[in-house]
């Protein structure tokens, strides 16, 4: 038994210093059929030689022999898998062929149609601005001139996460970042998300998209307002695109005015338009004077600077502008409709 000991022991440290020699595949299978060929492997022999032990002595000696063989194998096997791999894709690739097209993914529409409105005021030389999403009561209404308390807050149905944190409801908190880090002039656009206590309509959602506008200076009025607003949306619709300039109330602004235009998608024609509700228009975006009380509310001097702010949702004019009845489709994510938007 000592004998066939020394001979499964030598048997392993001879396939332990050829296998350390072996640099491919082709020597990886030489060294296999030596140790492990059916016919004359090492291993066959010495399970052949097993018949000459004593039968109490085969079953610990079969055991031997049996765990030296798994040993091999699995050392052969290991190898194989490290030799093989990249001949493998070498193999089965064909570098001939053109490559093929990943779909990484793409901007979204509305993303894509805000980078349309963004281009149109650099081109006027505003700059870009972004504010959080998480704001605080203060920047959100109060040092926007809503006080606690004050009604017009029930016009945003606002989302609080405690006391005094809470969801924007509008861009507009930004307006007041800006200018508390920055002295007039300031002309700047601030895109991004908001969010209200609002049920789904074909122009309502509870998540969308503003783009804010502010502009502070000495001697800014009403007619910058209403001169770069038209000269906006005539950019962006057409030279032809019916606007009206009709009363409002923000809190923050004085005077104020909403901005409707033409329905696009009857054409102000349908009575039974489920956009414009037969009344031929619809309304795109709030804006007004800054009011001096915000103004104060920074440090800024409203005797000596006026301003022009206005907040447009981006969502609702990509709507218009794409001339699509319902806002709930943007946000559906249906590839065909989605796809559409990269075609033009
Ligand atoms: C405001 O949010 C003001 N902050 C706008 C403003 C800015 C006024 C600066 C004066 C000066 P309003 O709630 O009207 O206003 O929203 C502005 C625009 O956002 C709307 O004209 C509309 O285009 C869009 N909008 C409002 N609610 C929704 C909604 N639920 N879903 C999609 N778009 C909406």
């Amino acid at each position: 038994m000592k004998d066939f000991k020394d001979k499964i022991d030598n048997c392993k440290k001879d396939f332990d210093r050829a296998f350390r020699q072996i640099k491919d595949e082709k020597s990886l299978q030489e060294l296999r059929n030596l140790y492990l060929s059916r016919k004359r492997g090492s291993l066959t022999l010495l399970f052949k030689d097993l018949t000459t032990l004593k039968p109490e002595e085969m079953p610990a000696a079969g055991r031997m022999v049996n765990s030296l063989k798994n040993y091999i194998q699995n050392k052969i096997q290991t190898l194989k898998g490290k030799f093989e791999a990249p001949e493998k894709v070498i193999k089965e690739m064909d570098l001939t062929l053109p490559g093929r097209k990943k779909y990484w993914g793409a901007p979204h529409p509305v993303h894509l149609f805000q980078e349309e409105i963004e281009n149109i005021f650099i081109s006027m030389g505003y700059s870009i601005e972004e504010g959080p999403e998480i704001e605080t009561d203060y920047y959100n209404f109060e040092a926007l001139n809503f006080p606690p308390h004050h009604p017009a807050r029930d016009d945003w149905d606002t989302l609080y996460l405690t006391d005094n944190l809470l969801l924007r409801t509008h861009t507009s908190p930004v307006q007041i970042r800006v200018m508390e880090k920055h002295k007039p002039p300031i002309k700047i656009i601030i895109p991004g998300k908001v969010f209200r206590r609002e049920t789904l309509d074909p122009t309502h959602l509870p998540m969308f998209y503003q783009l804010e506008g502010l502009v502070v200076d000495k001697g800014i009025t009403f007619a910058h307002l209403k001169g770069t607003l038209e000269f906006f949306l005539k950019s962006l619709f057409s030279e032809k695109i019916k606007m009206r300039f009709r009363p409002a109330f923000f809190p923050f602004t004085e005077p104020s005015a909403e901005v409707d235009i033409g329905c696009t998608v009857c054409g102000s024609k349908d009575e039974a338009c489920r956009v414009c509700g037969g009344g031929g228009w619809i309304e795109i975006l709030g804006s007004g004077m800054v009011d001096p009380q915000v103004l104060k509310n920074v440090n800024i001097d409203p005797e000596a600077y006026t301003g022009f702010a206005f907040g447009l949702g981006i969502d609702r004019t990509a709507m218009f502008a794409y001339r699509i009845s319902d806002m709930r489709y943007f946000y559906e994510n249906d590839l065909k409709f989605i796809h559409q938007f990269f075609l033009k």
